[in-house]
């Protein structure tokens, strides 16, 4: 027979379960559809009969900014075939109506009027095809950062206002960080002083990437940067990114913000393979200039990687014999950290060789492998990304928390302990540190390449036959001689 108390029990567990059914929990994210007709972009439109310029138009009047930003990640922000390849899969995967929210970042304005209907190139305008352009940052209005499910700047957390409507009729506004001439805009447009334009939120709409529907950042970059020295001294994402190589390395170790005359738009970061890539497709157009430029923003961002961080050797002796290795990586220039962005994709990493007096080797770790991959023991800097089944995963879709985050803060360091067992009986030691850089695993390029859409050809384009290595850049080398024996 059952206890009394059982029945009691089972009562109370009733209508326990009861109230649980009835009053639903909170959501952790809530999403206000009305307020942002476009989720998973979180992209709000001011629709009027302003349209859109395309960036060719701008630059009719604005040479030298159209000239800076032509061949940049900006201008390549839809046409760069790794996105292509990425989108590609998500379509299939996903879905259109999700893929939204890659299309709010990467091409703002084939998104929000409704042009781009799913994957491919095909019969897409220029201002669709222009990614990044003019008229997506200088149409922002205002950003609804802290109205987001994550009360975070997200996904496109921008206001887009390309034109006012009103008695009078219609007008184009572009907003600047200058007060307005009398002659602002030659008549094309009027202007608007735009305080927002001297900010970081304007870049952190579409620098902080969020699962679409977890809200977990997969890209982080503008809170790690907020989060860090650069932002308590007032260096924004401009006076890095919108500078010279030498102005760029002047601003990072003098805290000290470039005078208003030194500010172009390159937008230059860490992405040689795609001004690579993009150079061979402009060689096979023919277009002179464009290669010229794609070579200089080739060159730009190797520079970058290469100032960007420091390593420092420290033996360590245990009874007077050589045990251990300290290699410190240090982030002196960049910030935010070190990978940052796509950190479950980009790599950065040790290599380390020890040789002993006769030339034998005691220590190898982190050589790239014949098939391009890197490994097992490699000590790498990125993220492992995993899905809601806690298992690997590379796409951002997928991908709802790191496994693994191991990036390095601006200003700040990693040290990483090598054991020298090895070298036991040797004399000497000598030690070459490499800290090492490529967009991706080798693998996960030819994949993510191999996905693009059927009418952007690798071959006609780029003269791709099949994904040669990917090549790395040294960001910075050490070698030193330790005694073995103290
Ligand atoms: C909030 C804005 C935003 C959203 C949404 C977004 N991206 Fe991006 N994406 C970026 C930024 C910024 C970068 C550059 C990061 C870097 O260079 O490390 C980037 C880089 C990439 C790259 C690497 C390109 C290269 O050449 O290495 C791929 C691939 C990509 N995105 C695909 C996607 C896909 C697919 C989606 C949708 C599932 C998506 N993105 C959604 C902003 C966004
Ligand atoms: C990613 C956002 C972004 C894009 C894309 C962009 N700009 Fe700008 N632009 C800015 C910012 C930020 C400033 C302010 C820089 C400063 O503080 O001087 C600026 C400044 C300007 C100015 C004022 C003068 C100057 O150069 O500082 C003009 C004119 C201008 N942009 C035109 C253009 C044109 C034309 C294009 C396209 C070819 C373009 N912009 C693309 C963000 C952008
Ligand atoms: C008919 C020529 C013309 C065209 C086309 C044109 N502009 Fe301008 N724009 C001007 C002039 C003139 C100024 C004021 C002088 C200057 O700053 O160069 C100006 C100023 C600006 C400024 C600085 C505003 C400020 O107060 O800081 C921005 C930003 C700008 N334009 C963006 C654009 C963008 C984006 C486009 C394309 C949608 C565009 N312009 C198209 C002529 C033009
Ligand atoms: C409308 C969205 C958007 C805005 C606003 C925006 N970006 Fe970007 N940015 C992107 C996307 C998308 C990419 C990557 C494109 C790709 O790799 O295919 C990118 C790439 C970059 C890169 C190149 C990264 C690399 O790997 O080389 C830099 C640097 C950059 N942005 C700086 C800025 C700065 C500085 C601002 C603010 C002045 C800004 N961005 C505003 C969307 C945006
Ligand atoms: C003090 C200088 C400095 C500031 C400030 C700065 N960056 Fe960077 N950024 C760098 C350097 C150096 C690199 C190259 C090394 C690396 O990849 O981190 C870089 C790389 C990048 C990349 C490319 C990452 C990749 O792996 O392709 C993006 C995107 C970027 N920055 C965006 C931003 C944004 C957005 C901000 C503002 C929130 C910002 N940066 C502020 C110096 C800076």
């Amino acid at each position: 027979m059952k206890h009394p108390y059982a029945k009691v029990a089972a009562a109370i567990a009733g209508v326990l379960a009861l109230a649980a059914t009835s009053v639903a929990a909170p959501a952790v994210f809530n999403v206000d559809r009305e307020f942002y007709p476009f989720y998973p972009s979180l992209i709000k439109w001011n629709k009027s009969p302003a349209e859109f310029t395309p960036p060719a138009d701008c630059g009719g009047c604005h040479e030298k900014q159209f000239r800076e930003w032509n061949g940049s990640v900006h201008q390549l922000a839809f046409l760069d075939p790794v996105y292509q390849g990425e989108l590609n899969k998500a379509v299939k995967a996903v879905g259109h109506e999700v893929t939204r929210q890659c299309e709010g970042c990467h091409s703002a304005a084939g998104m929000v009027t409704g042009e781009i209907k799913g994957s491919g190139l095909a019969g897409l305008s220029p201002m669709a095809l222009g990614g990044v352009s003019c008229d997506i940052c200088h149409s922002i209005s205002d950003t609804t950062h802290w109205q987001t499910p994550s009360h975070e700047p997200e996904n496109g957390s921008m206001i887009l206002s390309p034109g006012l409507s009103g008695k009078g009729g219609t007008d184009l506004v572009k907003r600047g960080p200058w007060k307005p001439s009398a002659d602002c805009g030659g008549g094309f447009h009027k202007c608007e002083e735009s305080s927002l334009h001297q900010q970081a939120d304007l870049c952190a709409s579409c620098h902080q990437v969020y699962h679409y529907d977890a809200h977990f950042p997969l890209e982080a970059t503008y809170l790690e940067w907020k989060h860090g020295p650069y932002a308590q001294k007032s260096i924004l994402c401009q006076d890095c990114h919108m500078v010279d190589t030498a102005t760029f390395k002047r601003t990072a170790d003098e805290f000290r913000k470039p005078e208003r005359g030194e500010y172009h738009h390159y937008f230059n970061g860490a992405n040689y393979l795609l001004y690579y890539l993009a150079g061979a497709a402009a060689e096979r157009t023919g277009d002179r200039e464009l290669v010229a430029s794609l070579k200089e923003k080739y060159q730009m961002a190797v520079e970058h990687l290469k100032s960007a961080a420091a390593l420092e050797m420290t033996p360590v002796y245990r009874a007077g014999q050589l045990s251990e290795l300290k290699v410190r990586v240090k982030n002196i220039r960049a910030g935010h950290n070190l990978p940052t962005s796509l950190t479950n994709v980009r790599q950065m990493w040790l290599e380390i060789t020890a040789k002993d007096e006769k030339g034998k080797v005691v220590l190898a770790s982190g050589a790239v492998q014949k098939d391009g991959t890197l490994p097992e023991n490699t000590r790498i800097f990125n993220s492992d990304g995993m899905g809601k089944d806690f298992h690997f995963a590379v796409d951002p879709w997928v991908v709802t928390a790191f496994s693994r985050h191991d990036t390095i803060p601006p200003h700040g360091y990693k040290d990483v302990f090598y054991g020298m067992n090895g070298a036991k009986g040797a004399k000497k030691v000598t030690v070459e540190v490499k800290l090492r850089y490529r967009q991706a695993d080798q693998k996960v390029a030819e994949a993510l390449l191999a996905a693009v859409p059927k009418d952007m050809n690798l071959k006609e384009i780029y003269g791709l036959e099949k994904v040669p290595q990917l090549p790395v850049v040294d960001m910075t080398m050490e070698r030193q001689t330790f005694q073995v024996r103290k």
